[in-house]
């Protein structure tokens, strides 16, 4: 399938694997990219620029297709180098990063300068304007349905990417939600040009995470995700379980008063106990409703061409049959 995102980055079908903490990994992207889609490293779970220089080159050992980078940029209290990850980025020889988090615009003419594509992934309409309005080259709508971080405004993908295509000048894909062959073609009839998937490639062989990651996202249902640190308008769409429900008791109880460091033992530096070690209690970790349509935990390439062949076959076949 070609569309404008498959041209833009070079990659056989529509696909994008998004930046997903301690799950981004070289292993990760490069399964996604050999299959055909386009796998990213997470840039920022990587402790130094040095070490996201050896993930990139491990990553580069495994394929040579198209990868990006993720370069998520965190609310004000932490700052990391991202001067150094930029630098790792260009003289590793990534052509596309994906941006996250706060605006990217500081760094835009860095990245630029070394003829790298950048993506950025928006919430809202007004952040994806912004987005083009800086020079993105495309942009993750990412919907309320979204693991992790869904922004404020709760517009589902329904709404959210018919806005977009009303709005935008420049590509966009579907993000959020997403985990099958129906959504993709939705997504495309909605003005998409493809999907960004994160929960769904984390239930695949390839994810180097613990078995107890991949089985509890396929145990768990689309009612099983809970909202938190609303209030610190840090909204994050996690998988229900004992710690997320003692955050959700002390939120109820601080209300607008609440902070950070009420909450710091269940969300702070948790992830490497939950998808290294299994643990999956240890903390609230992000996970999207599409939970609920994940059933399996295939390889990324049977995930990509069974998402591919299906969708294929229903726009040549049922869809074409109502016009
Ligand atoms: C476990 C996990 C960790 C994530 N970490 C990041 C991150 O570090 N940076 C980022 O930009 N997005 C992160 N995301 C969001 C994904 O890139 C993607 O936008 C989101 O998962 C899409 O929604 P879906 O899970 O419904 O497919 C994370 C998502 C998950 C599930």
């Amino acid at each position: 399938m070609k569309t404008q995102i498959t041209e833009m980055f070079g990659i056989e079908h529509p696909i994008i694997q998004g930046g997903m903490h301690f799950v981004g990994l070289a292993e990760m992207a490069a399964a996604v990219s050999n299959a055909g889609g386009l796998g990213i490293i997470t840039g920022l779970t990587q402790p130094t620029p040095d070490d996201l220089a050896k993930e990139i080159a491990r990553c580069k050992e495994m394929t040579d297709k198209p990868i990006g980078v993720n370069l998520t940029f965190l609310p004000g209290f932490a700052s990391p180098d991202y001067p150094g990850y930029i630098k790792a980025i260009v003289e590793g020889g990534v052509k596309i990063v994906e941006t996250a988090g706060r605006s990217p615009e500081s760094y835009m003419p860095e990245l630029k300068a070394h003829g790298i594509k950048v993506i950025h992934k928006c919430t809202s309409v007004r952040h994806s304007l912004k987005a083009e309005k800086i020079g993105c080259d495309a942009v993750s709508v990412d919907g309320f349905e979204c693991g992790g971080h869904p922004g404020e405004d709760d517009i589902p993908n329904m709404i959210l990417l018919p806005r977009a295509a009303e709005e935008l000048s420049i590509p966009f894909v579907a993000s959020g939600g997403i985990g099958n062959s129906q959504q993709l073609v939705a997504a495309l009839a909605l003005g998409a040009d493809g999907i960004n998937m994160g929960t769904r490639f984390i239930a695949t062989v390839e994810a180097p995470v613990h078995q107890n990651v991949k089985e509890a996202i396929v145990a768990a249902s689309e009612l099983d995700t809970r909202l938190i640190m609303r209030s610190l308008r840090n909204t994050e769409r996690v998988l229900n379980n004992p710690a997320v429900e003692q955050i959700m008791a002390v939120e109820k109880e601080k209300g607008a008063d609440l902070e950070i460091s009420d909450i710091a033992e269940q969300v702070g530096g948790v992830y490497p106990k939950i998808m290294q070690e299994g643990t999956m209690d240890a903390g609230a970790w992000s996970c999207g409703m599409v939970a609920g349509l994940i059933h399996d935990i295939p390889t990324c390439q049977e995930l990509i061409d069974r998402i591919m062949t299906e969708a294929e076959a229903s726009i040549k076949g049922r869809l074409a049959a109502f016009a």
